[in-house]
C-alpha cells in the first residue's frame, strides 16, 4: 500500500500527516510507503515549518529530515491512496493530474473520520503553536481511523 498525504505548501500539514501515518504503520507492523507532497512549489527543498517539527516532536515524532516537494501527475499514478487536507488541495491534484486523474484514489483525510462531509484540515500557517496542535489532533485522529481499519481486514495491529 502506497499513501501519499497533500497540502498546499507540504510544509505545515501534510510532512506532519506523513510523519503521523509512518509512526502508527510502524507500530503496527505494516509494510506501507508513506509520503506526502504539495500542490504549490513556494516551499520546494525546504524542511517542514518550524512549529510542525515542534509539534511532532512533542509527540515523539521526528520529521525535520523531510525535503518539501510539488505533487506531480506521476503521483497519481505511483500511489494507491491520495489524502488531501482541504478542498483547494482537491481541486488543484485533480487539477495538476490531468489524463491521469483517478477519482477513486482521492480523499479528503478528515473523511476517513467522518465520512462523507468534507471536512478540512485547516490551513495554519498564519497561525500560532495551539493550531498546530489543534491540526495534529485532526490528523492524529484520521491516521488512527487508517490504521483501524487495515486492522480489521486482518492485516497489521492496532494498539490504541
Ligand atoms: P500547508 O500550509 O499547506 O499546510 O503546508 C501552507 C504553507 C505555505 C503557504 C500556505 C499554507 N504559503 O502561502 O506559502
Amino acid at each position: 500500500m502506497k499513501i501519499l498525504m497533500v497540502c498546499l505548501g507540504n510544509i505545515c500539514r501534510s510532512p506532519l500527516a506523513e510523519g503521523i501515518l509512518k509512526d502508527k504503520i510502524k507500530k503496527a507492523g505494516l509494510n506501507w510507503e508513506v509520503d506526502s507532497a504539495g500542490t504549490s512549489h513556494y516551499q520546494t527543498g525546504i524542511a517542514p515549518h518550524k512549529l510542525s517539527q515542534k509539534v511532532a516532536r512533542h509527540n515523539e515524532i521526528d520529521i525535520c529530515k523531510h525535503c518539501c516537494r510539488q505533487f506531480t501527475n506521476e503521483d497519481m499514478l505511483k500511489f494507491d491512496k491520495i489524502y488531501v487536507m482541504d478542498k483547494d488541495n482537491y481541486d488543484e491534484v485533480k487539477r495538476i493530474s490531468k489524463e491521469l486523474w483517478d477519482k477513486d484514489k482521492v480523499e479528503m483525510l478528515m473523511n476517513e473520520v467522518y465520512p462523507n462531509q468534507n471536512l478540512e484540515v485547516p490551513d495554519p500557517w498564519y497561525a500560532g503553536e495551539d493550531d498546530y496542535h489543534k491540526v495534529y489532533k485532526m490528523i492524529d485522529e484520521a491516521c488512527k481511523k487508517i490504521v483501524k481499519a487495515q486492522a480489521l481486514k486482518g492485516e497489521g495491529q492496532f494498539f490504541y
